[in-house]
């Protein structure tokens, strides 16, 4: 049994600086004391992407503070917010691979777990690399991650879903090459789960038979309706992170509102 925390879109301001009036510091405080206690015997914390709302390095060192309080150890890769070159002068003990994209391999007894860099940059000319992307370079390291995973199932991390949705600002914005990607992962077969971030918003499913999971913010989430036209349409509701636990079976994937988590249970 592996167990996974999931973290994503942390979108971290530098101090005294809100998004919606949110403090992305405080909430994502909030999370990691959670998680110290309830989950302190987490296998591996994932952190998914939208590190720093715009990418400046103030906001990254306050961002590497946070996350060393946490018990569990931690595994990162990037967002479109984020900026490679200044994520790894903060964060020197995150190796990139050999291409210099933020992705990493950590096998577990009973899987393997895979973090992809979808980052669609440099150039940083957001807003049109909002959107995400592979390119050759990382699907020839994802295709050889999977060809060697040997008889492990593997789970794979992205802050960009590859798929849409439903909400159409977000959809024009998701990874733009899901053809190219899901053609490595259909024909290596050993996928067992697809995570994800980006959109702000609990969704599940699943896309060309392959179940996925995307999981909200700790900060500010994504607004129904579905066709809301713009994609930084934001609104207050509660923080959250995910929970993943390789089983016998299979995985179940869990939610936690932590932010309005009652714990002192009573009877019903
Ligand atoms: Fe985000």
């Amino acid at each position: 049994m592996t167990k996974f925390i999931v973290f994503t879109d942390l979108h971290m301001v530098p101090e005294g600086q809100s998004i919606i009036g949110l403090d992305p510091f405080q909430r994502l405080a909030a999370g990691i004391d959670h998680v110290n206690r309830y989950h302190a015997d987490a296998d591996r914390v994932i952190v998914m992407g939208d590190l720093a709302h715009r990418a400046d390095r103030p906001s990254y060192e306050r961002l590497k503070g946070l996350l060393e309080q946490l018990v569990p150890p931690l595994a990162i890769t990037i967002g479109n917010h984020d900026n490679r070159e200044t994520f790894l002068d903060v964060f020197p003990n995150v190796t990139p691979d050999e291409n210099g994209f933020i992705q990493e391999v950590i096998d577990f007894p009973d899987c393997r777990t895979v973090l992809l860099d979808t980052l669609f940059a440099p150039p940083y000319d957001y807003p049109r690399s909002h959107a995400g992307f592979l390119c050759t370079r990382r699907l020839a390291w994802l295709d050889h991650q999977l060809e060697s995973a040997g008889d492990l199932p593997v789970l794979l991390f992205m802050h960009h879903p590859p798929h849409a949705t439903g909400f159409s600002g977000m959809d024009l914005i998701r990874l733009i090459n899901e053809v190219d990607f899901y053609d490595v992962v259909k024909r290596r077969g050993n996928v067992l789960h697809i995570f994800a971030g980006h959109v702000h918003r609990t969704i599940s499913g699943s896309s060309r038979g392959i179940p996925f999971s995307v999981f909200k913010s700790p900060v500010h989430q994504q607004p129904m309706p579905f066709d809301a036209p713009d994609a930084s349409l934001s609104v207050d509701e509660p923080a959250g992170y995910g929970i993943a636990v390789l089983t016998d079976t299979g995985i179940l994937v869990h939610t936690e509102d932590y932010e309005i988590a009652v714990r002192e249970a009573t009877v019903a």
